[in-house]
């Protein structure tokens, strides 16, 4: 960090939705750090993030971005398939690097970039948004005190209900990777192996529903060839065993954007439940009780020392910024960052190995990843 104000110096590669959305908003209440550039193709998007943003560099050539000395981390947070490319351009650059979900087109690719991350010396973070939940926080913590016995089960329902017009470059295995799998349930599979620790072995099925051959305003385009429903069957090594299932095409699931989503563990001796829309809150139970809600712990509403106010805001919404706190508390206190991109990798492998079960009808083990 040398810039005049001894802030870090970020920049952010992909100026689409996700950076407006959560990672704009998380580096403007950062006192440590700063948006310093921004890159993008678009010229048009350029021109309305410098309003939008206040910022005044920005250009359309991410590799040149990377190499410049005056930027000293970068986030990524474009298309899946140009994932690899540029973090390996900001590797070999010596920037630190928080790359979006999911972190490419395959395990393949991941690892390499994980590989080049880690041994380049830079920090790597994977954007595994939901990790950040107050209530996941407060379940880890529950898990890891004992609190609900032995863990048997982790169950996962993602469920939205999107419009089955184009999706854009997600329709696509050749620029997403998949669907729903790879957008959706691989934040699933990350917070269920965080919680459970590593799975054994899977089944998996994919399906595609939606043609998705017209744009939103009509225009025709090449129909999807990826999942918008995915599922797995899991035996974790601890012996619990996992159920997920995700949709963008469960009608009727809006909630105010937010669509459905729990998760929830049965361990020995309780169970409890997180859900998106109630980030502040879990559902607690054991025998002889029902379910009922209960507050996280104010100290765990937001990570130590962050500026963020949890009574302000969206409670859905503003705990994603604690993700580029995560990021920026690493390089600031130069340790690693949390979820990194071997956590990227492991939960790469899974969802790699739900296509391959899919498309071999069989159980797939799962094996470590060499750290
Ligand atoms: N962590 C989360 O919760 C979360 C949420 C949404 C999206 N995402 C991920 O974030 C990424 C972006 O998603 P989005 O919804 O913001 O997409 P988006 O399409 O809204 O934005 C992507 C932007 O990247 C730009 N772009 C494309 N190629 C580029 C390149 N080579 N260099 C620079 N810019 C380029 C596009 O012009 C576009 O503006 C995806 O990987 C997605 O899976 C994660």
């Amino acid at each position: 960090m040398s810039s005049p104000s001894d802030k870090l110096r970020v920049a952010i590669i992909g100026a689409g939705a996700v950076s407006d959305y959560h990672h704009v908003p998380a580096l403007a209440i950062d006192p440590r750090a700063e948006l310093v550039a921004v890159c993008d193709t678009s010229e048009a998007l350029l021109a309305q993030r410098k309003a939008d943003w206040g910022i005044d560099r920005v250009t359309t050539d991410a590799e040149a971005l990377c190499a410049d000395p005056s930027i000293d981390a970068v986030i990524v947070a474009t298309p899946n398939f140009t994932h690899k490319p540029i973090s390996l351009a900001a590797a070999a650059a010596g920037k630190h690097i928080m790359c979006e979900k999911p972190l490419g087109l395959n395990a393949v690719e991941v690892r390499e970039m994980y590989t080049a991350a880690r041994d380049a010396g830079v920090v790597h973070m994977t954007a595994f948004t939901y990790r950040f939940a107050p209530a996941m926080r407060y379940i880890k913590q529950l898990v890891q005190a004992g609190d609900l016995g032995e863990p048997r089960h982790f169950r996962s329902q993602r469920f939205l209900d999107w419009p089955e017009t184009s999706w854009g470059w997600r329709q696509y295995k050749e620029t997403a990777g998949a669907g729903d799998l790879y957008d959706m349930t691989i934040h699933r599979i990350d917070f269920a192996v965080d919680l459970l620790g590593p799975l054994k072995s899977i089944s998996g099925a994919v399906a595609r529903f939606a043609p998705r051959e017209l744009t939103a305003d009509g225009q025709a385009c090449p129909p999807s060839d990826v999942d918008d429903w995915s599922a797995i069957l899991g035996e974790f090594t601890s012996g619990a065993t996992g159920v997920w299932e995700g949709t963008t095409l469960a009608k009727g699931y809006e909630r105010g954007g937010f669509g459905h989503e729990w998760a929830e563990i049965n361990g020995s001796e309780g169970s409890v439940v997180y859900r998106l829309h109630e980030p502040n809150t879990i559902l607690r139970g054991k025998t002889g009780h029902d379910l009922a809600p209960e507050q996280v712990p104010p100290e765990l509403l937001k990570p130590a020392g962050s500026p963020r106010d949890p009574s302000q805001g969206e409670p859905a919404t503003v705990f994603r910024y604690d993700l580029v706190w995560e990021f920026v508390s690493a390089i600031v206190e130069g340790r690693q960052a949390v979820p990194s991109f071997y956590d990227g990798l492991c939960a790469q492998v899974i969802a790699d190995a739900a296509l391959q079960s899919h498309a071999e009808r069989r159980w797939v083990d799962i094996s470590d990843e060499p750290k």
